[in-house]
């Protein structure tokens, strides 16, 4: 995984302007679970994509993540929205500051992966303590859903190599079902294509989408879902 500990903290109005461009994912979650009274918690929450479009619909969120600085930004917007069901903190997605069997629906969107990249040390022990730490925190008949990347720049899934093992364990190892959506970037200049994933991304793909007058920047992305059938933990 390229290192965006830098964009976590200094760079949080700039990751949320970028994820603006980019399609709602509320039809995508309703698909696999109804919303209904649920109390969710949203892992590695960061600046809110998942916690705003839920929180409407939900009967309450835990948003955690280890940036303080993206949980910030969240609380700012979710003041702007007047949305009063959902409590930030600060926290590991190996140890979860959450009740046991407290959450209907866990969401993860595009995090886990800073842990289970095959470039960072102790990867598959790190996904058997995230996975361990859902189980723990959902309900029975509770469910998790996993966003993760597969590739910027390409407009059907090439996952980055890095990320295979992890994507191979939740399916084989875990049970996860899965599919694949295209989560593409909208821009409505070149310019602005530049300025909002110049710094996430890196040059390679910018360039590409400047040298091709793209304001579409094609992506996509896995999801993965499960449910808890029993009191496994
Ligand atoms: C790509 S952002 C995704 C944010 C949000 N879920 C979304 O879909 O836009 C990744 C987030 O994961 C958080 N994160 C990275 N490693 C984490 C960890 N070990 N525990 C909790 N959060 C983590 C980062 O701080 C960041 O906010």
């Amino acid at each position: 995984m390229p290192d965006h500990s830098t964009v976590y903290t200094k760079q949080t109005e700039l990751y949320d302007q970028m994820i603006s461009k980019q399609p709602s994912l509320l039809k995508v979650i309703e698909e696999i679970t109804p919303l209904n009274d649920l109390d969710v918690i949203d892992m590695g929450a960061g600046s809110g994509r998942l916690t705003t479009i839920l929180a409407p619909h939900v009967n309450s969120i835990l948003a955690l993540d280890s940036s303080a600085e993206m949980l910030d930004l969240l609380d700012e917007k979710l003041k702007d929205q007047n949305s009063l069901n959902v409590e930030t903190q600060v926290a590991d997605h190996r140890n979860l500051q959450a009740e046991n069997e407290s959450a209907d629906l866990v969401v993860a969107g595009w995090t886990i992966c800073y842990l289970a990249s095959t470039n960072v040390e102790n990867n598959v022990h790190n996904i058997n303590e995230i996975m361990k730490e859902i189980m723990r925190v959902l309900r029975t008949k509770g469910t998790v859903i996993i966003f993760e990347t597969l590739g910027t720049g390409c407009e059907t899934p090439n996952p980055p190599e890095f990320l295979k093992q992890y994507y191979s364990l939740l399916e084989n190892k875990y049970g996860f079902s899965h599919k694949w959506i295209r989560t593409d970037y909208q821009f409505e200049s070149l310019r602005e294509a530049d300025k909002l994933t110049r710094f996430f991304f890196g040059d390679d793909i910018v360039d590409k989408v400047v040298k091709e007058n793209l304001l579409t920047l094609p992506e996509c992305a896995g999801v993965w879902w499960l449910k808890k059938e029993n009191n496994e933990s």
